[in-house]
């Protein structure tokens, strides 16, 4: 059986990618994975072909549950879409450790994991789009565990992608700004975290999957990202970093003067 596996199907980008895998791949079926099951059960019912897997992908277990699956039914796996992963705003030393560990072991390591265990399904003609961040490539320094689990992923992808290319496997990392999702009621907690115009979850996803089915290593939607991702190569990472830094604390300082 072909299918494809898209993790954090249940909202923003995964279940977008869920929606609209079909018009770029054939398979047969699409497992869902995230913890709000609920969520998942409405979107197999809305797309035919979905899987329900319910996994908490920050804990052994969870990850364990589509192991064993994939031991069980032996798929072809045609696309694999590690999607699942959140962020959390605010200084190093003001998040809990537990964020920033969650942060890791969503983002990296799960996606780490996954990859390995889903390997040996995928054949000639496969694809793995792994969902990174522009903060992959310009960190952010009021998410910096974020954006170093993000630079994790591109780099990785970067690693990844020629050896699987000799197994004529492809390797996208998706690399997009501010999209609206529902990612932000975690990452600042409902409050505005972003200024400028957030991109729509489906232009980035049919940009995900363009890119992908030309075997493009890194995707990035819209022209201002675009550059933005070209100039880490120009400008020194340190300095882009530093003057985020000093407009993000004084405007920090605005928003708490005006709360006390
Ligand atoms: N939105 C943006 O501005 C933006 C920009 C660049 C990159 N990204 C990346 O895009 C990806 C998708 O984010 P989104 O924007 O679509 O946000 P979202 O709407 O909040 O979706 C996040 C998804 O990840 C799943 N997830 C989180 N923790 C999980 C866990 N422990 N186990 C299993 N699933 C988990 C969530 O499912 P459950 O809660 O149901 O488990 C949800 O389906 C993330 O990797 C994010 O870093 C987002």
């Amino acid at each position: 059986m072909k299918i494809a596996i898209v993790t954090g199907a249940s909202s923003g980008l995964g279940a977008e990618f869920a929606r609209t895998l079909s018009s770029f791949y054939s398979v047969d079926r699409i497992w869902l994975v995230a913890r709000r099951k609920d969520r998942l059960e409405k979107l197999a019912k809305e797309i035919g072909n979905g899987v329900v897997i319910e996994a908490d992908l920050s804990t052994s277990s969870g990850l364990a549950t589509i192991e064993s699956t994939l031991a069980k039914e032996k798929p072809d796996v045609k696309v694999l879409i590690n999607n699942a992963g959140f962020g959390k705003h605010g200084l190093f030393s003001e998040l809990s450790l537990k964020d920033n560990q969650g942060m890791i072991d969503v983002n990296i390591s799960a996606l780490v994991r996954l990859t390995h265990s889903c390997l040996p399904f995928i054949s000639s003609g496969g694809v793995v789009i792994q969902v990174a961040s522009s903060a992959g490539f310009v960190p952010l320094p009021f998410s910096s565990v974020y954006s170093a689990t993000k630079a994790f992923v591109v780099n990785f992808s970067y690693a990844l992608a020629p050896s699987l290319r000799k197994r004529g496997i492809s390797v996208t990392a998706v690399c997009p700004g501010p999209v609206k999702t529902e990612f932000f009621d975690v990452f600042s907690e409902g409050r505005n975290a972003v200024s400028g115009p957030m991109a729509s979850a489906s232009a980035v996803v049919r940009k995900a999957f363009r890119d992908a089915s030309r075997g493009k290593l890194i995707s990035v939607y819209g022209i201002f990202f675009g550059l933005v991702v070209f100039m880490t190569k120009l400008i020194p990472l340190s300095f882009i970093v530093n003057r985020m830094f000093n407009a993000e604390w004084r405007s920090r300082e605005r928003w708490l003067k005006k709360k006390r």
